[in-house]
Parts: structure tokens; C-alpha cells; sequence
């Protein structure tokens, strides 16, 4: 929380979500645009990037690190340095709320010829670094943490770099993506074995870029190679989109178009969830946008009836639970959600959150350590936590649109991190959703 004020959403009850609507560019796309174009040669043009707080965080880390960015709205130009063009930053770097950007960039920092330090709000301090620090480690790398295996992580430049191959304990994209990173400045070959797909456009971006990245039983890179900025023009953001998605099927009535979502299959299990559920989707005009499979989602208001998630598409899905789970809150008979205990490690536990928020809005529904059980009933108006975690907060949002009375949602500050014009794409899609500043 900043400042002596909280906001809080108050989200008025019923509402019909209707008309197109775009919403703001990937969040992990973004991220890898800022850091791939820094250490590219040339200059990349980046076009639809999301201005949130997250990757903002990762614009600046690379500006201080002597990358000459411009910034117009959405329109970023990077000015890239080479694999080996980076300078030391004048100081430790604030990564804020953005686990993406804290573990991604130390792979990437790792290979370098200087020291640095990572530091971020109080979630992103308590998050687990472990599973980054002990890859790089095999690497000869040297990332030291805190004795909890937390940021504040310190990073020892100037380390020779040797390419292993290396088993994912969990499905991870932003570990994957650490190690390939980390990768590029290693003697040797480097390769990721996935325990399950997780999202791909780490890989998708370095090949735009002009990398050779093999895929055999792992995903694998020589290091020593080069980078070649270009054009990326980013999709609009799938984990965004899935908040008016669900919304309009919960919303009597509803019918609504998203345009320019990135539909990719690595991270499309928000559309099979729906889909299974008993969602009315339709995707149209299909293209490719910055290496990346592109869709406009057109959406009608659906009687959604509960489901067993398959466990395997839990890694598709990963950020859009908190609004399936009130998806399935609002659906007929009982979701079943397993395999999921990484989501107890997110910006929030938000299998804790979200069966909290529930609870407090008449849901029924049990908790385990890899999942949750909702069964669908009828929502009631009430306050809830979104535990500072963003996608927490715009899901109890969507809630309001099948709750009986107002849903007051507090501390609603960190939506800006991935989604800051979410209040006013919500109104005018048909959400009513207030902002109130609570001393
Ligand atoms: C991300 C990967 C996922 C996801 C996060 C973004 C990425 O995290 O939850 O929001 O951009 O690589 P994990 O790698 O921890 O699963």
C-alpha cells in the first residue's frame, strides 16, 4: 500500500457487459520486449506495451542499467546495448510487486561482468527465489538471498557461465525463461525440461530475435550467440481479457467482443475452462502479432455449470483462477481445482485469498493444499480482501455482476501493476465500479 490512503473498489451489483473493448498489452510479453531489446543490437520498436506498474519496473531497471529507452504512451523504442553492452546499476534495483521481472533478471544479470543487487515491495521480498538461485547456482553462477531463499538477492558478475541441462522441479515459464537467460552468456549448450508446457514466449522472442532455439525433449540454446532488435508489436493480454470474459458470462444479458487477444496455446486454458464450463466463445479474425497467435474473443452471456479441472491445463490458466473461481461460484454444481499449489506462491496465496472472498460473499467451498472446491450458489453483496494482490482485487470486481448487493473490494492499489485502466474499461463495458480513497 502507498500513502496514507487506500483505495478500494465498490462494485455495484448486476450490469450487462456489452460492446468491444480492448485491453492492454501482455504483461510477460512486455517484460521480455524490454529486457531481449536491451540486450539486443540495434533498436526494437516495441508497440502496444503495457504501461503497468510491473513493467515500467523492468523499463526503468534497464534504463538504469545505461539502455537508452523512449517511451511514448504505449510506443517504446530500446536502444539495445548487446549481450555485453549492459553497465552497472547505480544502486540496487526496485523490481516492485513484479516476480517476472525479479527472476527473469537474474538469470539474465547473472552473466554479467558486474555486481548487482534485486529488491521489490514486501510481497515480492517473501517470495520464493530458491528455484531460480539453485539452477544458476549448477551454472557456477553466484545469487545469494536472504537464509529464506528471498530477495534481497545479490548477484555476483564476472562468473564464467557453463550451459547444463536442467529438469524443472515445477512448471515454471519464468524459470525456464532465468535459465535460458542465463543461458545466452554460458559456455555450451543449455536446456530446459519442462515437467508440463508452461508459457512459451521466452523462446518465441528470442527466435524473433534472431536466436536458434532447439526444441527436442527440452528447450534448448548455445551460448555466445547475438540478439537482432526489431519490430514486436504486442497482443493485448490474455490474463486482462479474462476478467470481461467471465464477466460476460455471468452477466445476464451479455455479449461482448475483446479485440487483439494473444490466443497462443501456452496460455489459452482460460478458453478451454470457459469452454468446458459451458461458454458461449466464438474467436475470430486470426493473425500473427510479435510472433504470437492473435484473436478477437467475442463472448455471450452463458449458464456455466461447475467442472474438474484437468490438472494439466492448470499451467495454461495460471493467472486467471481468482476469476474462474468466481466463475465457478457463479455456475451450477461443484469446480473442482487441483494440482495448483503454485498458486499459493503468487502476489498473494490466492487459493487462500479467493476461498476468503468467497466465503465472505455466501460461497460455499473447501480448501486443500493444491486446489480448492467451489460450489456454485447464489452471491451475495459483502467486503472482501483482495490481499494486495491485483488480480484478486479485479475478480472480486467481476463478482458483482451476479451478487445480490455492492461488493467493496479493499486495497485495490496494485491493479495498476497489470491492468490500470481496468476501472475505466469495467464502466464502460457495463461494470459499474467505483474507486474510493479509505483513510
Ligand atoms: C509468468 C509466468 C507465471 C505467471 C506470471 C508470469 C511469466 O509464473 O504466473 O504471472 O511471464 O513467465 P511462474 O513462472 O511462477 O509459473
Amino acid at each position: 500500500m502507498t500513502g496514507t490512503h487506500r483505495l478500494d473498489y465498490v462494485a455495484s451489483p448486476g450490469g450487462t457487459l456489452r460492446g468491444t473493448l480492448q485491453v492492454p498489452g501482455d504483461k510477460s510479453i512486455s517484460h521480455r520486449a524490454i529486457l531481449l531489446g536491451g540486450v539486443s543490437e540495434g533498436t526494437t520498436h516495441i508497440t502496444g506495451f503495457l504501461q503497468g506498474e510491473d513493467t515500467l519496473a523492468t523499463l526503468a531497471a534497464f534504463a538504469s542499467m545505461g539502455v537508452r529507452i523512449e517511451r511514448v504512451g504505449d510506443e517504446v523504442t530500446v536502444h539495445g546495448r548487446g549481450l555485453h553492452g549492459l553497465e552497472p546499476p547505480p544502486g540496487p534495483i526496485d523490481l516492485g510487486n513484479s516476480g517476472t521481472a525479479m527472476r527473469l533478471m537474474t538469470g539474465l544479470l547473472a552473466g554479467q561482468r558486474f555486481d548487482s543487487v534485486l529488491i521489490g515491495d514486501a510481497s515480492l521480498m517473501t517470495r520464493p527465489m530458491a528455484r531460480v538461485m539453485t539452477p544458476l547456482e549448477m551454472m557456477s553462477a553466484s545469487v545469494r538471498g536472504s537464509a529464506r531463499h528471498t530477495a534481497p538477492l545479490h548477484i555476483k558478475g564476472g562468473r564464467r557461465l557453463r550451459g547444463i541441462r536442467y529438469q524443472l522441479p515445477v512448471a515454471s515459464a519464468q524459470v525456464k525463461s532465468c535459465v535460458l537467460l542465463a543461458g545466452l552468456y554460458a559456455e555450451g549448450d543449455t536446456e530446459v525440461v519442462e515437467p508440463e508446457v508452461t508459457r512459451d514466449h521466452t523462446e518465441r522472442m528470442l527466435e524473433g530475435f534472431g536466436y536458434e532455439i532447439r526444441r527436442d525433449q527440452g528447450i534448448a540454446l548455445t551460448g555466445g550467440g547475438r540478439l537482432a532488435g526489431g519490430e514486436i508489436a504486442i497482443p493485448g493480454d490474455i490474463s486482462s481479457a479474462a476478467f470481461f470474459l467471465v464477466g460476460a458470462c455471468i452477466a445476464s444479458g451479455s455479449e461482448l467482443t475483446v479485440r487483439g487477444i494473444g490466443v497462443n496455446r501456452t496460455r489459452d486454458g482460460v478458453l478451454r475452462i470457459l469452454e468446458a464450463m459451458g461458454a458461449k466463445l466464438e474467436l475470430h479474425n486470426h493473425r500473427i502479432a510479435g510472433g504470437e497467435p492473435v484473436a478477437d474473443i467475442n463472448v455471450t452471456a452463458s449458464a456455466l455449470r461447475g467442472i474438474e479441472i484437468p490438472p494439466e491445463w492448470v499451467p495454461l490458466a495460471l493467472d486467471e483462477f481468482p476469476v474462474l473461481m468466481v466463475a465457478a461460484a457463479a455456475a451450477e454444481g461443484t469446480t473442482t481445482l487441483s494440482g495448483a499449489q503454485e498458486l499459493r506462491v503468487k502476489e498473494s496465496d490466492r487459493i487462500a485469498a479467493v476461498a476468503d472472498g468467497l466465503m465472505r460473499l455466501g460461497i460455499r467451498c473447501e480448501t486443500r493444499p493444491d486446489g480448492m472446491i467451489v460450489h456454485g450458489g447464489e452471491l451475495t453483496g459483502g467486503t472482501v480482501q483482495s490481499f494486495t494482490d491485483h488480480r484478486v482485487a479485479m475478480a472480486f470486481a467481476v463478482a458483482a455482476l451476479a451478487a445480490s448487493g455492492p461488493v467493496t473490494i479493499e486495497d485495490c492499489e496494485n491493479v495498476a501493476t497489470s491492468f490500470p485502466s481496468f476501472v475505466g474499461l469495467a464502466n464502460q463495458a457495463g461494470l459499474t465500479v467505483e474507486e474510493r480513497y479509505a483513510t
